[in-house]
């Protein structure tokens, strides 16, 4: 099989706007890792980047939150997350930064370039403006009702909720992040990437060229964007945070870059950085085509990475990505990961709580590295659970793996004097033939999932080696046979340490024939026939040991470690052309003592994690009352404060509210939140459309009268024209309640 030459691998670099929680590091960190260590392993010319992205409206809102400047904010948390990537030992050959000169100059001459050779066009457009706080509302600066799944955490460039990308004219109700008004409309210029112009090639290039390799979840994203008709998309913005334009360029001043112009642009400077500090060159990496690039990131970075950067790179002369091995969400506890609500598990709590404290350090780095591949969001949402993670660590790494590692160093130690006993090819029987093809097999299973971007499987396949082991083990019996070398190791008498060694093996020798007990007469040949058996049992399984380590490596670099120093054997081990090999491990090589790979973890600590867990979103709902509340309040009381600026009669009698009964109710595809409506005016029959649907079930509201807005624009929802708005009150649980007459009323009077 043919390589490419080299590899620039990028994870998405996360805004400088907050920690990051384990949702992200499952997405397009660990994936990403796991690859670059396997790429290395293979002797592979590989260059992992990342970074901060610096720029966009998140930052300077961040900064209003925290009442600093948002140079502040990027200083604080670019650290932050450098610092938790590296004690997650996610090893990145740069983690650099957007705000840094090398980037600022490299993003404005691509846009240089582009806008030169006329692939850019300019356009005046009305766009929202908060007349207050006299600022164009681009992107975060904007808020409103997201047009897809109902829900009020939708700003103008995406959905918190469902990632649905957005624009602002998309957002049902809009009002200004800045000061909290509706917005009006003010004419501006900007410069557009007229994505319609490269229909043809994302057409050929992703549906048809890569319509196989790529995942399904990433070519349906892509079809539904190609299909669904490409828009010209802005490439810069009226604000006074990002990379100023090009000096030189009329009519650009007082704007920016839009922050997915320039971050893309982040994995470019920051290969141009690690090339200056590593005296290298970094053109063939973005421009020789035996470059395979391959971008990892979530699945709400896809049109960004797949249709807009690609274009931008193809019009500058740069090679396209290879595949984008995007991940779906992961959910926690049963509920999306959300920081507004706080609910998430941020990677910096994982390591307090875990890596840092005494039982902590690497193992535990290993063992939420290996929860998050075991339920990797590959092809559809997945989901974090402390039970879950909990089971995954007794269960399989300390039962399974760890079992196998320790059991095969105390037996080595206890019946092999600690050397690599000597494998006698005159006694191998069908279980060592069974196991050497296992092992043999393994490198290859590994290795292609791996180059299909399949982590959860590929670890699967480690695992399930490490299984094979402790199957083989158990029918080897090895601690059987030692009994027949008892009158060479006399019987211990249940005291020290053979009973220390069945402890620690946790072996159950019940089953041993009675004629076999301690003490036992052996004639020499059954002692030397019995060591002998030992000897290839435990042959084999030094060697496969080894080669768990050469495989377990790039998923849990520490426990690759540790297993080294345990084998006495130096970092070239972990070359990957030794999976495979029974030869790792040379005879009468002597080993360390086992250490152990990995600790239980108790009922206590997930049971004080979920109590972490209940007590954030507490915190959470009580802080969103009014600003300052937080910590006073355990209820959705409303506060006098709650209430919007004063309006004008007039302002009022613009409304239109009118009764009116569901007649119909049905769930809407694909949106949980939505309900389509069909209402009886008593002078006409329309649809609304209603964000209600986890509150009520379509047949229990059959018949209900309720009061609606009549007059208020169409707006379309998931593809349907919602003509209308139903009023609607929340209980003290924040359940939704209909606003309706008390008594049944004619359908069509009006409410004033
Ligand atoms: O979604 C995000 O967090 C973005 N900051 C990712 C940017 S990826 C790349 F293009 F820079
Ligand atoms: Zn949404």
């Amino acid at each position: 099989m043919s390589y490419p030459k080299r590899y620039l691998i990028t994870s998405a670099l996360p805004y400088a706007n907050g920690l990051k929680h384990v949702g992200h590091l499952a997405g397009a960190y660990i994936p990403a890792d796991i690859y670059v260590r396997y790429l290395r392993a293979q002797k592979r010319d590989v260059v992992f980047v990342c970074g901060s992205d610096e720029h966009g409206t998140a930052i300077p809102i961040q900064a209003m939150k925290e009442g600093t400047t948002p140079q502040a904010i990027i200083d604080k948390y670019h650290f932050a997350m450098k610092q938790d990537f590296a004690d997650l030992d996610i090893s990145f050959d740069i983690y650099h930064r957007t705000s840094s000169p090398l980037h600022h100059e490299t993003a404005q001459e691509f846009f240089t370039y582009l806008n030169d050779r006329g692939e850019l066009e300019t356009k005046e457009t009305e766009q929202y403006y908060d007349e207050e706080a006299k600022s164009f509302l681009a992107d975060r600066y904007i808020k409103g009702t997201c047009p897809n799944c109902g829900s009020d955490r939708a700003f103008g460039d995406q959905c918190e909720n469902c990632g649905t990308t957005l624009s602002p004219d998309e957002l049902i109700n809009p009002v200004s992040t800045l000061s909290g008004n509706p917005p009006v409309k003010k004419k501006t210029t900007h410069w557009y990437l007229p994505l319609g112009k490269h229909e043809q090639f994302l057409r050929t290039w992703i549906l048809e060229q890569h319509k196989d390799d790529w995942r399904n979840t990433v070519i349906g994203q892509c079809k539904s964007w190609i299909e669904g008709g490409l828009q010209s998309r802005a490439v810069t913005r009226d604000l006074d945070w990002g990379i100023a334009l090009p000096s030189s360029l009329k009519g650009g001043l007082g704007k920016v870059l839009y922050v997915w112009f320039d971050a893309p642009i982040g994995y470019i400077s920051a290969t141009k950085q690690w090339a200056i500090d590593n005296g290298k060159d970094w053109k063939p990496y973005w421009q020789d085509k035996e470059t395979k690039l391959v971008h990892f990131i979530g699945k709400d970075n896809i049109v960004f990475h797949c249709i807009i950067f690609p274009i931008m790179l193809k019009l500058h002369g740069d090679i396209l990505p290879d595949n984008v091995p995007a991940n779906e969400f992961l959910n926690l506890e049963g509920d999306k990961m959300s920081t507004s609500r706080n609910w998430k598990l941020e990677m910096r709590d994982y390591i307090n709580d875990f890596v840092k404290k005494e039982n902590g350090g690497g193992q535990c780095v290993d063992m939420l590295r290996y929860y998050l591949t075991q339920i990797a969001p590959e092809t559809k949402d997945s989901e974090f659970t402390w039970k879950g993670f909990q089971d995954a660590v007794n269960s399989e790494l300390v039962s399974v793996f760890g079992n196998f590692v320790n059991r095969t160093w105390v037996l080595m130690h206890k019946l092999c004097n600690g050397k690599v006993p000597v494998f006698h090819n005159d006694l191998i029987d069908d279980q060592d033939k069974q196991l050497i093809a296992d092992i043999t097999a393994s490198k290859e299973k590994v290795e292609s999932l791996l180059e299909q971007y399949k982590f959860r499987e590929a670890l699967y396949e480690v695992i399930d080696l490490s299984r094979k082991g402790n199957q083989y083990m158990q029918k080897k019996e090895p601690w059987i046979l030692a009994k027949k070398l008892a009158p060479l190791n006399p019987p211990q008498g249940g005291t020290s340490e053979s009973g220390n060694m069945k402890r620690s093996l946790n072996i159950d020798d019940t089953k041993a024939p009675p004629s076999e007990g301690f003490g036992e007469a052996s004639s020499l040949e059954g002692r030397e026939a019995a060591q002998k058996s030992i000897d290839n049992c435990l042959h084999l399984c030094l060697q496969l040991s080894a080669n768990l380590t050469v495989l377990i490596h790039p998923f849990l670099p520490n426990t690759a470690q540790k297993m080294l120093h345990m084998m006495k054997v130096v970092d070239k081990i972990l070359d990957w052309k030794n999976a495979g090999s029974l030869k790792l491990l040379s005879v009468g090589y002597s080993l360390r003592e086992p250490q152990l790979l990995f600790r239980k973890i108790e009922d206590a600590e997930i049971a004080e994690q979920m109590e972490k867990l209940k007590a954030g979103l507490v915190k959470a709902e009580t802080g969103s009352l009014t600003a300052g509340q937080a910590g006073q309040k355990s209820d959705l009381t409303p506060q006098a404060s709650d209430l919007k600026p004063q309006i004008q009669y007039d302002d009022f009698t613009k409304l239109d509210l009118k009764v009116a009964t569901i007649i119909a109710a049905e769930k809407v595809a694909k949106a949980d939140k939505l309900l389509k409506l069909e209402v009886d005016l008593g002078f006409e029959k329309r649809i609304i459309v209603s964000g209600i649907a986890l509150h009520f079930k379509p047949e229990d509201i059959i018949g209900k009268q309720v009061v609606i807005v009549a007059n208020l624009a169409p707006r379309k929802m998931k593809g349907i024209e919602s003509n209308g708005m139903i009023l609607m009150a929340e209980d003290k649980d924040g359940k939704l309640k209909f606003i309706n007459p008390d008594e049944a009323s004619a359908n069509g009077s009006s409410v004033s």
